[in-house]
Parts: structure tokens; C-alpha cells; sequence
């Protein structure tokens, strides 16, 4: 990373109020607590209200980070949004989320990068920050999940959920939670066609067709999914671990997307990393995309689960297939 430091100076997430359960989900589909569980180690979700879009889960995680850093939102000078299920095609959910913060003028921009994003748009903003035009930058990751989940489908829709998480970046210490220490970002477009939505977009516009053949739910090759994730997060965290001489066992943490307890397990053991490491809320919320891995990352600052000088990892995968892996140092 260049010279000049980037640092997290405020950190927030948001969950919607409705949970829904694994028994809730018995009634809907043909699946059973124990098959999700066993599977998945998923046992509930946070769902958005109809109401509650991207950009409102998103304001309110936001609102939490600036509370938490203890700053106005005229502070902030660059908003980045990021989710799979951003409130339209156009405007930028980002644009929304400056209007309900009233912020005036400060460029806003939506970034897609699957559930990697969080990671992608950490090192969007630390370059940005590093050119030395903006000085606060809001970093946020927001999905409702649930409203491309096919409720008719029992093997994807038992293990999404909805919510959102925050950042502010900096380039003033004041403050200051954590430095980032790297990010490293990859993807692999051939693995495109194993997690995607195809309805809505310019290859497949919506009309009765498309609507009809059910192509604006979330479609996904699990198996697959599962393999590229095990191996694509592993390669990356030894990455970045050796660009950076850091040793596995120097990192306290590692704060993983969260998707499946089993995907979290099998990286734990092909790098032989002690499974209590890592940290998981998915039996609470479900795989929420973007959103994932910084909810699990502000819970656990909020729990004081982070020490001073203890280093913690990022690892994600998503959709594309994108991989993002981030280093971060505690300092407080
Ligand atoms: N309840 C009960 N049975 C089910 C369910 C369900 N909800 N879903 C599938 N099944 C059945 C299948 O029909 C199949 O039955 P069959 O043997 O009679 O044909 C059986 O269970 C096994 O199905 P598989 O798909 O082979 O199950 P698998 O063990 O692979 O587990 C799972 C499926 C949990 C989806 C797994 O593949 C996985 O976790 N993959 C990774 C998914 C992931 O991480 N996605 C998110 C990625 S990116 C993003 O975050 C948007």
C-alpha cells in the first residue's frame, strides 16, 4: 500500500427487525430445519420490510458508522455503495443514500463486485483517499437478498437474508479504529454462469418472458460455488499474507463472508487455521452478499472482541467469481 495511511475511522451495520426461521421456512418449502442447519449452519435471517430498500438499510448503517466516528455527514467527501440488489438500475443507490443524509454535492458511485464488494470498494476508497482528493470517504455494503430470492426455489432460498454495514475511510487518524494494511482483489469471469441473476439487464430486459421463466431471481450452482470459494479464498489469503511477510499466525482474526458454515470450516482446514478464529453470525443472519462480512466485522468490534495490534483478515468471495482479502491492524 502506498504511503500515505488509510484508516477506519467509524464503523456501523443494520439489521431489518423481521427474522425469519428455518421453521418459517418448513412452511413455505420442502426443506427441514436439520437439512439447513446440517448444510448450512443457518437457523434464521433479518428480512427487509417491502418498504425497506438497499438505500434505507445502507442510510442507517451509515448513520451508525458517522455516529460511531463521531461525524457530521457534511465530514463525508465520497459516498461508494455497494450490493447485488441495488435500489434500481438508475440512479446510483449511492446518490439515494447522499439525499437521505442530506449531503450536498460530494460524488457518489455504485460499485457490483458480487459479495466481494465490501473489499473491493475498501481499496476503491484507499486509492481514491491516497490520490489526496478526498480526506473522509463513506464505504458501504447493502443487500436485500430477499428480493431476488426465489421462494419457490428450496436449494437457494433457505440461505439468504437481508442487511447492511459501514465504514468511514480516512486519511486522519483522529479517532481512528484500525489501519488498513492491504487489500487484494481478483476474479475469474468464467465462473460467471454458476451465481448470477439474468433477468433485467440488457441481455435479458424484462417482459412477460422473462418474468414467466422466472429470471429475475438469484440462480446459482452450489456445488460449484462451494468448490471455487474453498480454493479461490485460500490462494488469496496465502497472497497476501506473503506480500506482506506476515505469517498465518500473526492474524488474530479472520472475518470471512458469510456464507456457509461448511465453506468457512473447509478453508479453516485446508490452511490449517483454528476454526475459532474466524468470526461467524450467519446462524443469526443468513448470507446478506456485500453486506456479510462487515456486519460480522462491526458486531464483533461492538462485542470488544479486538485487542490493540491485533491484525485482522477479510476474506470473501462472490458472484463473477470475485475474491476480495483485506488486511487490517486494531489500534485501539
Ligand atoms: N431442503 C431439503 N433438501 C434440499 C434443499 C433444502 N433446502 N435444497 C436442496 N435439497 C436437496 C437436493 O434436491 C438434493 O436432493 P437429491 O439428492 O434427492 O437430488 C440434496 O438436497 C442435495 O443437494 P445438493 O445441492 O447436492 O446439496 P449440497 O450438499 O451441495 O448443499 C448448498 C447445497 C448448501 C447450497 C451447498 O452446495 C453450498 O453451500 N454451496 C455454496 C453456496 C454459497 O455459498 N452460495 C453463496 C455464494 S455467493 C453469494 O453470497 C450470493
Amino acid at each position: 500500500m502506498a504511503s500515505k495511511k488509510v484508516f477506519i475511522r467509524g464503523i456501523g451495520s443494520y439489521l431489518p427487525e423481521r427474522v425469519l426461521t428455518n421453521r418459517d421456512l418448513e412452511a413455505m418449502v420442502d426443506t427441514s430445519d436439520e437439512w439447513i442447519v446440517t448444510r448450512t449452519g443457518i437457523r434464521e435471517r433479518h428480512i427487509a420490510a417491502e418498504d425497506e430498500f438497499t438505500s434505507d438499510m445502507a442510510t442507517q448503517a451509515a448513520r451508525r458508522a458517522l455516529g460511531d466516528a463521531k461525524m457530521s455527514p457534511q465530514e463525508v467527501d465520497c459516498i461508494l455503495v455497494c450490493s447485488v440488489t441495488f435500489d434500481m438500475a438508475f440512479p446510483a443507490t449511492a446518490c439515494i443514500v447522499q439525499k437521505n443524509l442530506e449531503i450536498s454535492t460530494c460524488p457518489c458511485m455504485d460499485i457490483e463486485a458480487g459479495c466481494s464488494a465490501l473489499v473491493y470498494c475498501m481499496e476503491v476508497a484507499a486509492g481514491l483517499l491516497q490520490l489526496g482528493s478526498y480526506k473522509n470517504i463513506l464505504v458501504i455494503a447493502s443487500d436485500k437478498l430477499t428480493s431476488i430470492t426465489d421462494w419457490q426455489d428450496r436449494s437457494t432460498c433457505v440461505l439468504f437474508g437481508d442487511g447492511a454495514s459501514a465504514m468511514v475511510l480516512s486519511t486522519d487518524a483522529s479517532g481512528a479504529r484500525a489501519v488498513l494494511v492491504d487489500t487484494l482483489l481478483r476474479a475469474d469471469g468464467k465462473g460467471g454462469d454458476i451465481l448470477f441473476q439474468p433477468g433485467g439487464g440488457s441481455r435479458h430486459p424484462a417482459s412477460e418472458e422473462t418474468v414467466k421463466n422466472r429470471l429475475h431471481y438469484l440462480k446459482m450452482n452450489g456445488r460449484e460455488v462451494f468448490k471455487i470459494a474453498v480454493r479461490g479464498m485460500g490462494i488469496s489469503l496465502k497472497d497476501i499474507l506473503s506480500r506482506n511477510q506476515i505469517e498465518l499466525a500473526d492474524v488474530q482474526h479472520f472475518i470471512p463472508h458469510q456464507a456457509n458454515m461448511r465453506i468457512i470450516e473447509a478453508v479453516a482446514e485446508a490452511s490449517a487455521i483454528p476454526v475459532e478464529k474466524f468470526i461467524v453470525i450467519l446462524h443469526r443472519t443468513g448470507n446478506m452478499s456485500a453486506g456479510s462480512a462487515g456486519v460480522a466485522f462491526d458486531e464483533a468490534y461492538r462485542q470488544g472482541r479486538f485487542a490493540q495490534n491485533d491484525l485482522l483478515m477479510f476474506a470473501t468471495f462472490g458472484g463473477g467469481m470475485t475474491f476480495g482479502t483485506a488486511l487490517v491492524r486494531w489500534l485501539i
